[in-house]
């Protein structure tokens, strides 16, 4: 991180106070004043509820919301930017870190969405001067991206709680109950002490050591560097200064003397950092807890004196830290911040852009037949409905499912856990082999209730062999209740032009099912024969393949796996997992609409899925692989490095639908 300040950056401030425009921040305060006064009380504003319009003093004047600029007259399609807005307070170390990191901060400038906005406050007394200190931070880091990146940051040197708007309500009624929320502290107690010293924490990477720390308290032991071991930490929490050796030779020499947890204090004037594994570190797991904190001298004095120290670990809750407001004018939650970036702000941001374009894409003509709306899907029986379809549906080439899952109540924390996979079954015609395969794959988001997905599944209008049909949509009957929403959006793709391009599926053959990822997998599959109808013009391979559960080679959720569909014996159609077990895999995903920031390590690449996503089809045209006159076959299999599976324990399992379909 870099300290030195930019040098107009005092100048700004000064300009600032003299030349806001007081006539425009008074009037707009007047009409926002009379919109949220009605919500007086100690009921705040809910996710979902249009932002009144406001304005902040910053130290470039003033930010106003609607921002003014936006969207000048001319065009209808120009959007409103999203809006994030963060209350950063430095007794936060998550966010003294997400200040102070190299990695956070140019994040930011980096990932920040063109199209997104963000308004800092403090809510320190020292408002003013850390207003100054974030745009420096932020200039430090952002290089060359400073010149495009400043528009769009908003500095207030006012604290939060002197802004006198509807802010403050917002970060206060919705709190803040996730991951690096509140305030993570180390509470030291000494008989040398009347009243115990209290210090703010951050615990190492969430994904690195496997070890807690426990309500209970613990002895503290002096640890010098934690480089070398020390018998005295047996049994206790070492105190280890920063510097000498990697954190993660620090913490695996400290577990080795057998201590129970690791503080790692940084040196004066340094900041706290995100401790964490580097390269091949991270192979090796370290079964005891660690946090970073600054250095306490009256700690370091009682232990230099051989006086015995107590330490016990503590969160107090505080307001929340971000809120958003959409594109549509909507206030939004953000989830979770695993880690102290700001690369966590980028993703919500880059959903809400992910969004919009899905408003715009559920706006093109279509004929909709709608299936749930806001129904409860729970237990064995999920959530079920019969409709008709739309009469003639040879009309239509496309079939897309417009698919939402929100939660029983407003906020995220009425959200269920887990991920799990919901899937969509059709019957319309219940003698047909047909009834009751799978329209739609989608995996539910973490305790996030702001997923929707437009999926195209054209191929399967085969599925549609009835002029009424039963959906009933599900994930495992355990799992907590999600309220789910269903469209389904008929339609001609036409995107040619050229109409005699258009085929339309007229017949579908099933092919194979998944099943457990063991040593007889692949014994399970036999060849498929199959002839081709006489007017089909084209055949293709339609598949919806994921890996779930975790065996001694994490197979098949973070393990990769590849899928063969061998057409007559000569043509391998391969699709393989790559990026399962990878750190960034699903992230890098929420701009196709994976829902961002939830609990768990949504982050990482699956076996074929992310959480909160919807399972894309894999389609491929086989036509050139067929004899369109004579008999073909078809086989499956599925591999791991290469091999047929072979796990030592618990195996896993793949979920999968096929299909051939025909087209004329
Ligand atoms: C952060 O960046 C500054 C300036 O670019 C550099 O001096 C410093 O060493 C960096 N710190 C780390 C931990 O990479
Ligand atoms: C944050 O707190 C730390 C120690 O508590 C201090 O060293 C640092 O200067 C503070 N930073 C800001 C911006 O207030
Ligand atoms: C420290 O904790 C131990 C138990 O773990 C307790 O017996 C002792 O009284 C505590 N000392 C202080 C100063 O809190
Ligand atoms: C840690 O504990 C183990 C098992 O009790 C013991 O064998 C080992 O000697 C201890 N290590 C140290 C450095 O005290
Ligand atoms: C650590 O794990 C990675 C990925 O599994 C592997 O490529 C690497 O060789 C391992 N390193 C060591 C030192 O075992
Ligand atoms: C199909 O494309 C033609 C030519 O681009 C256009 O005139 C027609 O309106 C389109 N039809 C539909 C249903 O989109
Ligand atoms: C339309 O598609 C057909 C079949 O692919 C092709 O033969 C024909 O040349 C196309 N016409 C135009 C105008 O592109
Ligand atoms: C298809 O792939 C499998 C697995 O890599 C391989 O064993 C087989 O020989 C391939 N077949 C053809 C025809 O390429």
């Amino acid at each position: 991180m870099t300290r030195s300040s930019p040098g107009p950056a005092r100048l700004w401030l000064r300009l600032c106070w003299s030349c806001c425009c007081l006539l425009a921040a008074v009037e707009g305060r007047l009409f926002t004043a009379k919109l949220w006064s009605v919500r007086a009380g100690l009921g705040g504003f809910e996710p979902g509820d249009a932002a009144p319009a406001f304005s902040v003093s910053t130290l470039d004047g003033e930010f106003s919301y609607p921002p003014k600029d936006s969207s000048s007259s001319s065009s209808s399609s120009s959007l409103r930017p999203a809006l994030i807005i963060h209350a950063f307070t430095n007794k936060s170390a998550f966010l003294e870190v997400l200040w102070t990191s190299n990695m956070s901060l140019s994040d930011l400038a980096e990932f920040l969405p063109p199209s997104a906005q963000v308004l800092f406050i403090s809510m320190d007394d020292s408002a003013a001067e850390q207003a100054l200190w974030m745009r420096e931070q932020v200039y430090g880091a952002a290089g060359s991206r400073w010149k495009e990146i400043r528009s769009r940051l908003h500095f207030s040197p006012v604290p939060l709680h002197m802004l006198g708007n509807w802010i403050p309500r917002v970060f206060y009624s919705w709190g803040c109950g996730g991951h690096n929320c509140g305030l993570a502290q180390v509470v030291f107690t000494s008989s040398e002490w009347s009243v115990p010293v209290i210090s703010k924490r951050l615990n190492a990477r969430y994904d690195w050591l496997n070890g807690r720390w426990d309500p209970k308290p613990y002895v503290l032991a002096e640890a010098g560097d934690g480089c070398k071991p020390v018998p005295e930490v047996a049994g206790v929490v070492a105190w280890v200064s920063e510097g000498g050796c990697s954190f993660f030779t620090k913490i695996k020499t400290m577990s080795e003397s057998n201590a129970t947890g690791v503080l790692v204090y940084a040196s004066p004037g340094n900041p706290i950092q995100d401790m964490n594994c580097v390269g091949d570190e991270c192979n090796t797991t370290l079964n005891i807890p660690a946090a970073m904190l600054h250095i306490e001298p009256a700690v370091v004095e009682a232990l230099s004196k051989g006086k015995s120290v107590n330490v016990s670990f503590q969160v107090t809750p505080s307001p929340n830290f971000f809120f958003a407001i959409d594109h549509q004018g909507a206030l939004a939650e953000m989830g979770w911040f695993l880690y102290p970036t700001f690369r966590f702000l980028s993703w919500q941001a880059e959903w809400f852009d992910f969004y919009t374009g899905l408003l715009e894409q559920a706006k093109k003509p279509a004929d909709v037949v709608p299936v749930f709306d806001r129904v409860l899907m729970q237990g064995e029986a999920g959530a079920q409905a019969v409709v008709d379809l739309p009469p003639d549906l040879l009309r239509y080439d496309v079939l897309e499912l417009d698919a939402a899952l929100s939660c029983p109540g407003l906020r995220d924390e009425t959200c269920a856990h887990w991920d799990h996979t919901v899937q969509l079954f059709v019957c319309c015609d219940r003698f047909s082999p047909h009834c009751n395969q799978e329209l739609g794959r989608w995996i539910t988001a973490f305790r996030r209730g702001t997923g929707r997905w437009l999926t195209d599944v054209s191929p399967l209008l085969a599925l549609l062999n009835g002029e009424r049909c039963s959906l009933t949509m599900k994930t495992v009957p355990w799992a907590m209740p999600w309220m789910t929403s269903l469209n389904l959006r008929f339609s001609y793709s036409n995107s040619s032009g050229n109409s005699s391009e258009n085929l339309y599926p007229f017949k579908l053959v099933s092919l194979y099912n998944g099943g457990t990822f063991d040593r007889d997998y692949n014994k399970r599959f036999q060849e498929i024969k199959f002839d081709i109808p006489a007017s089909a013009k084209k055949v293709e391979l339609y598949a919806v393949i994921t890996g779930h559960g975790s065996d001694d080679n994490a197979c098949c959720e973070f393990c990769v796996t590849s899928h063969f569909f061998s057409v007559n014996g000569i043509y391998n159609n391969s699709r393989i997992f790559d990026s399962a077990g990878s750190a960034l895999g699903c992230a890098l995903r929420v701009g196709e609409g994976g829902v961002p920031n939830e609990h768990g390590t949504w982050l990482y690449g699956r076996g074929g899925w992310c959480d909160g996503l919807q399972v894309n089809p894999w389609r491929i045209d086989i036509t050139p692989q067929v004899n369109m006159g004579g008999t073909n076959t078809i086989l499956y299999f599925g591999l791991f490095d290469g091999r047929n599976p072979n796990p030592a324990r618990d195996p896993g399992y793949i979920i999968m639908y096929s299909y051939l379909i025909f087209y004329k």
